[in-house]
């Protein structure tokens, strides 16, 4: 969503605010903002709609804006379209409070219903001119920021992650957040502010991450942090271990490409993270055998890809431990009376650790007295902290919306939990144990070998780069990677795409096969291949172009147009393999079209709202 930064210190501050927000793009690119204000406390404005380059141009790269303190942000609409007037900043009427915001204030009509009661008015569409305006008329009531601010929190319904400059505060900055990621750090006299951690990476490594409703006062190169009775609290700093340079494209055209090449190595980190001397080792996460024990069943929750990982993870539980597995969209559990024991584990699955309805579904479950487990890629999220047990995957930062290196970790976590859930439950001996994970050892070099051969794909990318339609079918764990090649695809190139169990597309979806149709074919289980070779050769009967992943060994169809290999593995795990052509294509397509690859339209790498 959304990307806030804020700077004070001895450097002019729009240029740093800018190159934050450069880190930061990935979340939000529809307009961009920043304000600043000089040592006498004036503040100045400027916006522009579109990418940063457009607000870039209208500073000259922020040097044509003076001053040692400011606010900035990037914008992903939610209340109002992405044009100037709605961009952050947002101020009250006489320009002396400015405020940037991520998050979605969810009472906002009502409170600009009484702000207009009150003698306000309204330039923009937005939620955050309301929460600017209602700081504003706490400021005017009780003259204390802290007190402006914590009324703000009292009276808001909703996420954010708020930074407000007041002009007769000059060379302060007040902010405060709830379910929005805020971290801060400071260096050398020098405060920094910003949504996630790698806009601050090139200047420290010492954050601070804000918890919920902790109010946060930069001054004077320090920060202090206060609760909403404005006393003081004590907030740890954490140690930031990325290499900065995770975070930038070292020679790669574009993000996507570098985090798809960077697969074979996350995978081994995952990997080393969660297995030692040849067993799945969950020491680390402090989870014992014994408090698998007595879970009863396995709920797993999440959104986009990693309820895809999630699918795949079902599978491959039930056959290995033989419990049973449910997979939900958070956005759904959330709100369905589930009927649970509260002897299951629920499993959260989440990248950012800080997807709205990945939060509330976790919460949901510790309520109905569930244990949580969360699989999450960044440290110190919401997640991370929120849930009983946290296992990281180690992908370092992801930058590019469609996610793959993500994916990837995600998937072998998942293998790990299903391994280790079966030795608790012994429904696998230790020989076969010793052979799972092996195999998944040998994961990084076999998709390593796959990424050596990127041509044909590259190829049937640009030649199939004008369909309008696309299916992707499989069975089992080839239906879960269907779905992950097939959001993949429509994320990035715009083209309508489908995944279907390869069983059920005669049930309707058969009707939409035309000529030229895409339908992408996974083959990786062995059992299963003829079943799906049927489908995709009634699709051929109808004039699809037939392309196939399939498992070296497996024979596909005699009348298929394209056919990717890729090398034999453990049947448990092959979604690790089959997803990287789809990636490959997915990404060569969008380039072919020319789109946006890393910043798809209208998609955002962190959903914070619901
Ligand atoms: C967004 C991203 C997807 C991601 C999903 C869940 O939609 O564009 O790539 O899979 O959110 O995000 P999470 O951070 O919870 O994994």
């Amino acid at each position: 969503m959304c990307g806030i930064v804020g700077y004070i210190g001895k450097k002019q501050a729009a240029p740093v605010l800018l190159e934050g927000l450069t880190k930061l793009e990935y979340r939000g690119y529809d307009s961009a903002g920043v304000a600043v204000s000089d040592a006498c406390g004036k503040i100045e404005i400027v916006k522009a709609q579109g990418k940063l380059k457009e607000l870039k141009k209208k500073t000259n790269d922020g040097k044509s804006l003076g001053g040692n303190c400011g606010i900035g942000h990037t914008r992903w609409a939610t209340h109002g379209v992405p044009n100037e007037t709605n961009a952050h900043p947002h101020c009250n009427d006489d320009g002396t409070i400015v405020a940037v915001h991520n998050g979605i204030i969810e009472n906002y009509a009502e409170l600009k219903a009484k702000l207009i009661r009150r003698g306000y008015d309204f330039y923009s569409q937005t939620d955050t001119e309301v929460a600017t305006k209602l700081v504003d008329y706490y400021y005017k009531k009780y003259a204390e920021p802290l007190k402006a601010v914590s009324e703000f929190a009292l009276k808001v319904r909703g996420t954010y992650a708020l930074a407000v400059l007041f002009a007769d505060r000059p060379e302060e900055i007040y902010a405060i957040r709830k379910d929005s990621p805020m971290v801060i750090g400071t260096a050398g006299g020098d405060c920094f502010l910003a949504s996630d951690v790698p806009a601050l990476l090139s200047y420290t490594r010492d954050v601070y991450y804000v918890e919920n409703f902790q109010i946060a006062h930069l001054k004077d190169g320090k920060v202090d942090f206060y609760n909403l009775d404005s006393e003081r609290i004590d907030v740890p700093v954490t140690k930031i271990t990325w290499d900065a340079k995770a975070a930038e494209k070292n020679g790669y055209e574009h993000f996507m490409l570098k985090e798809i090449y960077e697969q074979p190595r996350v995978v081994e980190d995952t990997l080393n993270y969660l297995v030692q001397g040849g067993e799945i080792d969950f020491s680390e996460l402090q989870l014992r055998g014994e408090a698998l024990k007595s879970v009863r069943g396995i709920v797993i929750v999440g959104c986009g890809s990693a309820y895809h990982v999630g699918v795949a993870m079902q599978y491959v539980i039930e056959d290995l431990a033989r419990m049973p597995v449910r997979v939900e969209l958070a956005s759904e559990f959330r709100y369905r009376n589930s009927v649970l024991s509260g002897e299951e584990l629920l499993i959260v699955i989440s990248q950012s650790g800080e997807t709205a309805d990945s939060i509330a579904a976790l919460r949901e479950a510790k309520e109905r007295g569930l244990k949580t487990l969360a699989v999450v890629n960044v440290v110190g999220s919401t997640i991370a902290r929120e849930a009983d047990w946290v296992l990281y995957t180690k992908a370092g930062p992801e930058i590019s919306v469609a996610t793959t290196k993500a994916y990837s970790a995600q998937l072998v976590a998942g293998y790990a939990i299903a391994i280790k859930l079966a030795s608790v439950r012994g429904t696998v001996s230790a020989e076969e144990r010793r052979m799972l994970v092996a195999q998944l050892r040998l994961l990084p070099e076999k998709i390593r070998e796959i990424l050596q051969e990127p041509t044909a794909i590259q190829q049937f990318a640009a030649e199939t780069m004008d369909r309008k339609n696309a299916f992707f079918i499989g069975r089992g764990i080839d239906y879960a990677v269907s779905m992950e090649g097939s959001l993949k695809l429509k994320e990035i190139s715009y083209i309508h795409s489908e995944a279907y169990a390869a069983g059920e597309l005669k049930h309707g979806a058969i009707s939409l096969i035309e000529d030229g149709t895409l339908v992408f074919g996974v083959l990786t289980q062995e059992g299963l291949a003829e079943k799906t070779i049927s489908n995709l050769e009634e699709t051929k009967s109808r004039n699809a172009h037939v392309a196939v992943v399939a498992t070296k060994g497996i024979e596909p169809p005699k009348t298929c147009d394209r056919i990717f290999y890729i090398p034999q593995t453990d049947p448990h795990f092959t979604a690790s393999l089959s997803v990287i052509p789809l990636q490959l294509y997915s990404y060569y397509l969008s380039v072919a079209k020319g789109n946006n690859v890393d910043q798809p339209r209208n998609l955002a790498k962190s959903v914070t709202v619901e």
